[in-house]
Order: C-alpha cells, then sequence, then structure tokens
C-alpha cells in the first residue's frame, strides 16, 4: 500500500487536487488492483498495441559479434549469479572506436530542445551541487542512482508505481552500454510519481537556500525539477505500450495507410477522462444530434482494453483522423508523442506541465492551440480552419511528425540523457561514492531473472552494442535575450490564433442574429 502512502504525500503538496484524486480513488476501488492502478494515474496512454505475446526464449549468449561496421555485446545470462551480481568484466570500460570515425566526420548538432538542459540545471548554476543538496532531494525521491567508473550503483527508497522505476533504470543502463566510458561519474536522486514537487517559490530571495536537485519526468513553470525521459521509451508492459525505438516503427507505417485527405474530417480524441478535470471538460464536445464541435472523443475502458487483449487501442491504426486532440492528465502525459507522431494535426489544448523535449515543439508550426478554458468552441474553429486550408493543415501535422521521427527517435533520447546528465555530473562539488545499501544494477542483472512482457521489452530495447559515433553537439545555452524571444514567439502565435478564434465566432453569432 505505498501507493496509498505517495498519494497523500502528494495531497499534501497539492492540495488543489485533493478533489481529483479522491474522485479516483473512489473509482478504483471498485477495480482489480491492476486496472486500478491505472485509473489512480496521471500520465495515460489512451491507445495500445496489440497482438504482443509473451516471450520466454532465453537470452543468447554468444560472443561478442561484429555486425557490419558496428561491434554487438549480447547479454550473457549464464556468466555469474545473474539473479545477484553483475559479471566482473561484462563490458567494455571504454569504447575507442568511434574517436577515430571522428576525426572523419564531424557530428550532427543536436535538436534546439536539448538547450533547455541548461536552464533546467540554472539554478545550480553558481553554487554547484553538494552532497547536502542531493541529501535533501531524498525526502520523495524512489531512488538514488551513482554511476562509477561507468558502472551503476542503486539504493532503493520505495517501490515506485508499476514499473516505472524499472524501465528508466533499464533506460540508463542502455545509455551505459551505448557509450561505454563516456557517461561521468555522478550521484543523483529520482523521483517516479507523477507530480513535480520542489516549487521554486521555496529556493527564491535574498536568504533561500539551494534548491535540491531532484530527476523526474516532468515540470511545471512554478517548480525545479530536472526533466528527464520517462520509462514509457523502453516499455509499459502494464498497459502493453512497447518500446518506443519499435513503436517508432510502426507509427510510421500507420502514417502511410490512409492519405491525409482521406481522413474523416473531425478531431478524435480516446483516452481515460477521469484522472482530469480538463479531459471530463472535453467530453462534452463530442458530436450528438443537438451540436457538432467537429470532434469525436472516447472515453477509454481500461478494465474493458485489458478483457479484450488491447484489440481496440492499436497505436499505429490511430492515424484515420485529420486532427487528433491532445490534452494533459493530472500532469504531462506520455500520449503526447504518439499523437504528434501522426502526421494528422495535433490540437493541444493548452498544457500545463513540460517533459524533456515539448519545449521544442512550436504553436501553428507543429501544433495547433486550443484553449483550456473554452475547448468546443477552440476545436471547432481549428477544424474549420484546417478544412479549408488542407495544404496548411496537412504541413503542420507533416512537420509534427518529423519531428518526433527525427528529433525523438531513441538516438536522440539518449543523447538527450547523456548531455544532461554530463552537465550535471559538471556541477557535483564531491567525489561519489557507492551509497551504502546500494546494489550494483547491471542489464543482466535485471533482464536475466525476469520473464514475461517486462523481459520481452528489455530485450527489444536492449542497446546492442557500443555507438560508433560519439553523442550530437549540444548548442551553447540560450542568452536570456534570445530566451524571452523564444518565449515570446510561443504566446504571440498563441495570442493570434486566439484572435482569429474571436473573430470567427463573433461573425457566427453575427450570421445568427441576421
Ligand atoms: C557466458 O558466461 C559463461 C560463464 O561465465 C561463460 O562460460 C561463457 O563463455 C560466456 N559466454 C560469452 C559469450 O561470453
Ligand atoms: C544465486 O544466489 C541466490 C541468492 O543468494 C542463491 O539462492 C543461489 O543458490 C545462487 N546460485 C548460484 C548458482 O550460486
Ligand atoms: C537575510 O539574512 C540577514 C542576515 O541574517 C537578515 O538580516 C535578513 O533579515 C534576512 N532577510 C530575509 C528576507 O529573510
Ligand atoms: C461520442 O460520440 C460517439 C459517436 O456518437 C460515440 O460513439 C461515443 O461513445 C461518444 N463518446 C462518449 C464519451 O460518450
Amino acid at each position: 500500500m505505498k501507493e496509498k502512502t505517495k498519494q497523500r504525500h502528494h495531497l499534501k503538496h497539492e492540495g488543489s487536487e485533493r478533489v481529483l484524486f479522491k474522485s479516483i480513488n473512489l473509482l478504483s476501488s471498485t477495480r482489480s488492483s491492476s486496472i486500478h492502478h491505472c485509473f489512480r494515474i496521471s500520465v495515460f496512454v489512451f491507445l495500445l498495441f496489440f497482438g504482443v505475446f509473451v516471450s520466454t526464449r532465453l537470452l543468447h549468449s554468444t560472443l561478442v559479434s561484429i555486425a557490419g561496421n558496428s561491434i554487438e555485446i549480447p547479454i550473457n545470462c549464464s556468466a555469474g549469479n545473474v539473479t545477484r551480481t553483475c559479471p566482473a568484466n561484462y563490458y567494455p570500460g571504454k569504447f575507442d572506436k568511434r574517436d577515430r570515425a571522428l576525426l572523419l566526420t564531424s557530428p550532427a548538432e543536436c535538436p534546439e530542445y536539448f538547450r533547455w538542459i541548461y536552464e533546467d540545471l540554472s539554478p545550480w548554476r553558481e553554487t554547484g551541487i553538494t552532497e547536502e543538496m542531493v541529501e535533501r532531494a531524498r525526502r520523495t525521491a524512489n531512488f538514488r542512482l551513482v554511476i562509477l567508473n561507468g558502472r551503476a550503483y542503486v539504493e532503493t527508497y520505495r517501490k515506485s508505481f508499476q514499473t516505472r522505476d524499472v524501465f528508466t533504470l533499464w533506460g540508463i543502463l542502455q545509455l551505459l552500454r551505448l557509450y561505454p566510458g563516456k557517461v561521468p561519474d555522478l550521484d543523483l536522486m529520482f523521483e517516479c510519481a507523477d507530480w513535480p514537487v520542489i516549487r521554486s517559490s521555496l529556493y527564491s530571495g535574498p536568504n533561500a537556500t539551494a534548491p535540491p536537485p531532484l530527476f523526474h519526468y516532468c515540470g511545471q513553470d512554478s517548480t525545479l525539477d530536472i526533466v528527464f525521459p520517462d520509462w514509457s521509451f523502453w516499455g509499459w508492459p502494464e498497459i502493453n505500450i512497447k518500446p518506443w525505438g519499435s513503436l517508432l516503427k510502426d507509427l510510421e507505417k500507420g502514417n502511410t495507410k490512409t492519405s491525409w485527405i482521406d481522413r474523416n474530417p473531425y478531431a478524435y480524441w480516446k483516452g481515460n477522462p477521469v484522472v482530469a478535470k480538463s479531459r471530463m471538460d472535453l467530453l462534452k464536445c463530442n458530436v450528438s444530434d443537438k451540436q457538432d464541435w467537429n470532434a469525436l472523443v472516447y472515453a477509454l475502458n481500461w478494465g474493458r482494453e485489458a478483457q479484450l487483449g488491447y484489440k481496440d487501442s492499436n497505436l499505429a491504426r490511430q492515424c484515420l483522423h485529420r486532427y487528433k486532440i491532445y490534452v494533459e492528465g493530472s500532469t504531462w502525459s506520455v500520449s503526447e508523442k504518439y499523437i504528434l507522431a501522426c502526421d494528422s494535426v495535433t490540437l493541444l489544448v493548452k498544457p500545463r506541465f513540460y517533459d524533456f523535449f515539448t519545449r521544442g515543439l512550436m504553436p501553428m508550426h507543429h501544433y495547433w492551440p486550443i484553449r483550456d478554458d473554452d475547448k468546443c468552441r477552440s476545436i471547432k474553429f481549428a477544424v474549420d480552419w484546417g478544412n479549408s486550408h488542407k495544404q496548411e493543415a496537412h504541413a503542420m501535422g507533416k512537420e509534427a511528425s518529423n519531428f518526433i521521427q527525427q528529433d525523438l527517435k531513441m538516438d536522440q533520447v539518449y543523447d538527450y540523457m547523456f548531455h544532461l546528465l554530463s552537465q550535471y555530473a559538471k556541477l557535483l562539488k564531491y567525489k561519489p561514492v557507492v551509497p551504502r545499501r546500494a546494489v550494483e544494477l547491471c542489464s543482466e542483472t535485471m533482464a536475466c531473472p525476469t520473464e514475461g512482457l517486462t523481459k520481452k521489452f528489455m530485450l527489444e530495447s536492449l542497446v546492442k552494442g557500443p555507438k560508433d559515433e560519439g553523442p550530437c553537439v549540444i548548442q551553447p545555452p540560450y542568452d536570456p535575450a534570445t530566451l524571452q524571444s523564444v518565449l515570446q514567439r510561443k504566446q504571440n502565435s498563441i495570442k493570434e490564433v486566439e484572435g482569429w478564434e474571436k473573430l470567427y465566432w463573433d461573425n457566427q453569432n453575427k450570421n445568427k442574429k441576421n
């Protein structure tokens, strides 16, 4: 019942959400336990893949093999007592091949959104990060991660909800396989729950103490949590979401099934509405005998989905409408990348939270902004506009799917982690040591004793071997004026759409009166 305790904890910190959580708890008490979790969590994906079968195949233990130019290093489940200890020399501590390659080719520049790494770490720019600061982040952390000489050590404080912590740690281990010897020594605290916790207001003012650095999946303008890619990039077995690397390919194919112009000219949303008021609100925009807001909205019933083996929620078969609505759950939602990946136009209901990549999205370039306080009319206008500006609308959908396919492929996700961890490590004022109660983690100890879908997803997302090239090159931090102008540009663009929207409705009302 740790999740209960956790929830109480969050209630304490997020008084305004009390009512929401209460209603979710009410609902959840009537469901079986795994479904009930789904109702309690905020992060929600509404579409799923089916056809994933439990794999019981054993891990291969072949020798290091050279595939093309790349070196592959499979994980060896017969070395050592894999349920307990990591093999001594399971992986090279260093990999130099790419350094030679680097002399010949210059590495690519990282996507623009990587520059937010500096912003997220800016609270410690002057002070650096002391062990005392890290210790203070322990209060809500699920685990502490120490990396020393390319090996990972973890001290667990509390189990996370579902397998969030498992797949987050798995992802970090894969980063170590991708760039052996390149991730610097570090010590960090990680929180796996939904709500951002480090409120900036508590750490501002003349005598303020430095905030505790806490890694987490999302943030909002009023918090200082350091955002990090969420577990779903490596898999979410509880609701059958496969690793992002393979899903991305399916989504690309899914896009080609029906050309944009032949898609249903409505805005589509399917998800679990009870996790957020804003989603309940959205249900009112559904088409009916009495009204037509150009929206088709479906409530997802996870109990039913699970019983049907997730047949109704195949992500790659959801690119059938010209417009797709994104609306947050109780915080950020992992569904955003799945929606943007369809080259349908994303109608993005004004978000309150961000994750590591969403700050790179530009309104009217990657998505159409939707008001959160007048959703139905906002959606109606967006769809009408798109259906009468088909080329522009289709282009916007294409920009979003290109962004996802290029700037958010697994290579970029790992590079983001690499740069974030490297910049973070630079700020540390002390030499990390292995915490007393920590255990060493490696891909072998995680994957070998595991079974079922968890194992299948781990093997599917396993990094096969060190990368030939180095990480992309991160652009320098924004100077304050440039950052300001980027934010201003976003604001202006949203304001402009709101202006058009007002004009549209003023005209509609005038026509009605005449
Ligand atoms: C896997 O580990 C076992 C036991 O240590 C060893 O005999 C075997 O050679 C290893 N296989 C590979 C491919 O390294
Ligand atoms: C592996 O470790 C477990 C837990 O300590 C122990 O029960 C088991 O006997 C060990 N197996 C081998 C082959 O050493
Ligand atoms: C900050 O600390 C100084 C010296 O201790 C004290 O005089 C001042 O009142 C404090 N300011 C605030 C805002 O707490
Ligand atoms: C929305 O309308 C569609 C079409 O009439 C219907 O199938 C669907 O169940 C409705 N959604 C909700 C949440 O009532």
